[in-house]
């Protein structure tokens, strides 16, 4: 009779829960076709939005070679995903034009962010045959920067401080190809991800699972030259977002090839988040794990987007005990990112839905702000949240 009355509060509360977080979904959606309208509005018509400055009241966009231009078409159409609305559609659309021509780019490793989660949903979800090659060219842009002897692609260009840089961002370009690859695409296009992905494995992790953000190479013989970061607090520490890049990248690599040495990295990464002692009760991240002013450190709400959405994909693959922990914790990051702390008022934050996102700390670019990819994989989030746990 106890057991009975255990199994009907916890399935109760678990129903509540399900309603709770089914509303906040909706809610989350409305509020961000609102807001997009007006980001649309303050961002011209030839360029991305890129940041809004809430002290200057100002806005800020970018060029469409800017590593996070395909992140505005690619949230656009993810609500659209959600509301069907045909404004939000054809301003997508506008957005897609005008980002097309980047197939072509090879002066960075970026073209997976720009071209895939951009195009890669046009096609996805519009289903339009139209936007296969596009998607085609980028993936033969972005392997120009392969290095076979190294076996990876070089993020940055050589100069003075990096001589060939790779960093932990590196592993979201990867779906690009896997995608190409399993869909007509060249098979060399999945041999050199694999190869990036198992090198990274080798180099850009320390002993705890924690991310380096900088792996120097010499690219004609693979020796590192040496291991830092850019945009973390120190060479040694655990930058958030490189963190959350290296779960959802790992993740996703699963997802192509079922070779579990890529679930158990992105299960040990998973590990290092949620038992790291820096991580605080509401799952939101310091910038940096390590960063030296904790806890009056800035919270990076891009870095939680990303590891909410990965978390949820990494709950698909494992069983249920974990499955849980995975999606109660992507849940409490979710509900964080939702409430007043972290989600715009309407008609404020020159149209972005989220607050507090950290670019570049030490560089004194993009402090405390709003972001284009934090509401990118805030809204994927909300739609793998609703389309496999509600
Ligand atoms: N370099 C991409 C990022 O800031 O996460």
């Amino acid at each position: 009779m106890i057991a009975l009355l255990m199994f009907t509060f916890i399935s109760g509360n678990a129903q509540t829960n399900q309603k709770a977080m089914g509303q906040l979904i909706d809610r989350q959606f409305k509020l961000a076709q609102e807001q997009y309208y007006l980001l649309a509005k303050n961002t011209p018509a030839d360029r991305m939005p890129k940041t809004f400055y809430p002290i200057k009241d100002s806005s800020e966009s970018s060029d469409t070679k800017w590593w996070c231009s395909g992140f505005f078409p690619g949230a656009l159409l993810y609500i659209y995903e959600y509301t069907k609305d045909p404004a939000t559609l054809s301003e997508a659309k506008r957005r897609l034009a005008i980002l097309e021509k980047e197939k072509h780019y090879t002066g960075n490793h970026d073209l997976g962010f720009m071209m895939f989660c951009s195009f890669g949903n046009a096609y996805r979800i519009l289903k339009d045959p139209a936007y296969k090659p596009t998607i085609d060219t980028a993936a033969a842009s972005l392997i120009t920067r392969y290095k076979p002897n190294a076996k990876v692609i070089q993020s940055w260009n050589s100069g003075n401080r990096w001589v060939g840089p790779v960093i932990i961002d590196n592993m979201m370009n990867l779906e690009l190809l896997l995608w190409v690859a399993q869909n007509g695409g060249d098979n060399n296009l999945k041999q050199i991800s694999l190869n990036h992905a198992d090198i990274t494995i080798q180099n850009h992790f320390r002993k705890d699972y924690g991310t380096y953000h900088v792996v120097d190479y010499n690219m004609n013989t693979g020796e590192v030259v040496k291991k830092a970061t850019w945009q973390g607090d120190a060479d040694e520490s655990t930058w958030a977002r490189g963190q959350a890049w290296a779960l959802y990248g790992y993740t996703m690599m699963y997802r192509f090839t079922k070779d579990n040495r890529y679930l158990n990295q992105a299960k040990q990464i998973a590990q290092f988040i949620l038992k790291h002692p820096s991580l605080p009760a509401d799952r939101v991240p310091y910038w940096d794990f390590d960063a030296k002013d904790i806890p009056n450190a800035l919270r990076d709400a891009s870095a939680a987007a990303i590891m909410a959405s990965a978390l949820l994909e990494l709950g698909q693959y494992t069983n249920k005990k974990e499955r849980e922990q995975y999606v109660s914790e992507a849940r409490t990051m979710l509900q964080t990112l939702s409430g007043s702390e972290y989600t715009a008022k309407p008609g404020t934050n020159g149209g972005f839905l989220l607050k507090h996102s950290v670019g570049a700390l030490p560089l004194k670019s993009e402090i405390d702000v709003p972001l284009t990819y934090a509401d990118y994989y805030y809204l994927e989030a909300l739609l793998r949240y609703k389309n496999w746990y509600l």
